[in-house]
């Protein structure tokens, strides 16, 4: 799908002033459309989410096999009701019930870019095996940790430019399979994630400039390697629809909780946005089964609002929050993009509720209040998702939210090391 926002709406001229000035604000999307005409327009299908869907679970023999913590195989998190005390806290006086999708401890590497590094590899993976004829019917793909599997693997390569969560998911993933593993990240990068990925054997390579120009600097040198794979996180579609197929694990949680949603029970689902691929994906995955009753809202620090920046200023070009005046410097280092993915502002930006910005202090604020209150072990990016919550609903039509059920997905955060997550505690 490639949405055309009217002309009199986009251009630079529409992102507002208060976006300008990095004052936190509630962006309720003007080029929302209807659920039905957007995916009818749009070049991905439920086909497509449920094509990933099955992906995932022919790989759950070689997930279960190479980590423990997996059950029976599946990246997934739990559904979890927010303790009754801290849900008025969040939603801040207005009715509705507060739950958390928890994969800030998604096992195998406690962040929600799993869902789409995680699948990306294995999908190479698979298309690699199938080239060199490894693929026979009925075979279980356990295999795939194991001899030819591996000797094939080991002769290939795989890169990614990233913040640190994705490459670590590509990281984990492609050296559990022996591959080659380049991630390109920007000097400022967190040094411990960086250490991370050293420790897994992948190769750390950074750049000076911030993580579109790593991402910008792989992409060039791996375009013609026939022996490597470039996980795109800013155009990838393998990326997009393995964090679409995540919707499918939230419905069935849903309906265990006897959760109903539709038109008079919205679901309201804050999701922190970086480039845009996991909430993109996300909010792609659940508009397919849900329709308008799901109402993603999107979460960016006011440092770096780069998809609601290129959503007010149109999807004719990349429009960064530099060019609106802003110097994209947040401590939610997941969400430092300076440029949101044009794949996923075309692909689902007509199916965005609202962009909502927070200050960095209200994410330290909310970590300590989640930790203190609820036990959860959050990283600044994904406790941003309770920072919005309350100045939305403040703004939403009460009737809407009478029945509402709110979903804040908490997107990384039990694999922080002691120090850093005590040292982002005593921030707050
Ligand atoms: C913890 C965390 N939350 C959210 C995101 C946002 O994902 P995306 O960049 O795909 O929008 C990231 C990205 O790395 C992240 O690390």
């Amino acid at each position: 799908m490639t949405a055309t926002l009217p002309r009199e709406t986009s251009g630079d001229d529409a992102i507002p002033a208060a976006v300008r000035r990095a004052e936190p604000i509630v962006w309720r999307n003007p080029h929302r459309g209807c659920a039905a005409s957007v995916l009818a327009a749009s070049a991905f299908s439920k086909a497509d989410m449920r094509g990933a869907e099955a992906r995932w679970r022919r790989f759950d023999p070689l997930l279960a096999k190479l980590f423990a913590g997996t059950q029976d195989g599946r990246i997934d998190s739990p559904l979890l009701p927010l303790p009754a005390d801290l849900a008025r806290r969040v939603l801040g006086g207005a009715p509705g019930s507060v739950w958390v999708k928890a994969d800030h401890d998604l096992p195998v590497t406690g962040c929600i870019k799993a869902r789409g590094g995680v699948y990306e590899v294995l999908t190479y993976a698979e298309a690699l095996a199938g080239a060199a004829g490894l693929l026979r019917p009925g075979l279980s793909y356990a295999a795939f940790a194991s001899g030819a599997f591996r000797d094939l693997f080991a002769r290939h390569t795989i890169a990614v430019g990233s913040t640190g969560n994705l490459g670590f998911s590509v990281g984990v993933m492609g050296r559990a399979l022996g591959f080659a593993v380049e991630v390109h990240m920007s000097h400022d990068a967190k040094a411990w994630k960086k250490q991370r990925l050293r420790e897994l054997g992948a190769r750390v390579v950074e750049y000076p400039g911030d993580y579109g120009r790593a991402v910008a600097a792989a992409r060039d040198a791996f375009r013609d390697r026939a022996d490597a794979h470039f996980v795109d996180d800013e155009d990838s579609v393998d990326l997009f629809l393995g964090y679409a197929a995540a919707a499918l694990d939230l419905q069935r949680q849903l309906a265990a909780a006897g959760i109903a949603v539709d038109a008079a029970h919205p679901l309201y689902v804050y999701l922190p946005c970086g480039v845009g691929g996991a909430p993109g994906g996300v909010t792609f995955g659940l508009t397919l089964l849900f329709g308008d009753a799901v109402r993603p809202v999107f979460v960016e620090p006011v440092a770096s609002p780069c998809m609601l920046v290129q959503l007010a200023a149109g999807l004719d070009r990349s429009v960064s929050v530099y060019e609106a005046g802003l110097d994209n410097r947040t401590a939610a280092d997941g969400l430092a993009v300076a440029s949101a993915s044009l794949l996923i502002a075309r692909t689902v930006g007509a199916l965005i509720d609202a962009v909502v910005t927070v200050p960095d202090a209200d994410l330290f604020a909310w970590l300590k209040a989640l930790w203190t209150g609820a036990g959860m072990r959050l990283e600044p990016s994904a406790a941003s998702g309770f920072a919005a919550v309350g100045g939305f609903v403040g703004g939403a039509e009460p009737a809407d939210l009478a029945a509402a059920t709110h979903v804040v997905w908490t997107t990384g955060g039990a694999h922080l090391p002691d120090a850093e997550f005590e040292a982002a505690l005593a921030h707050a």
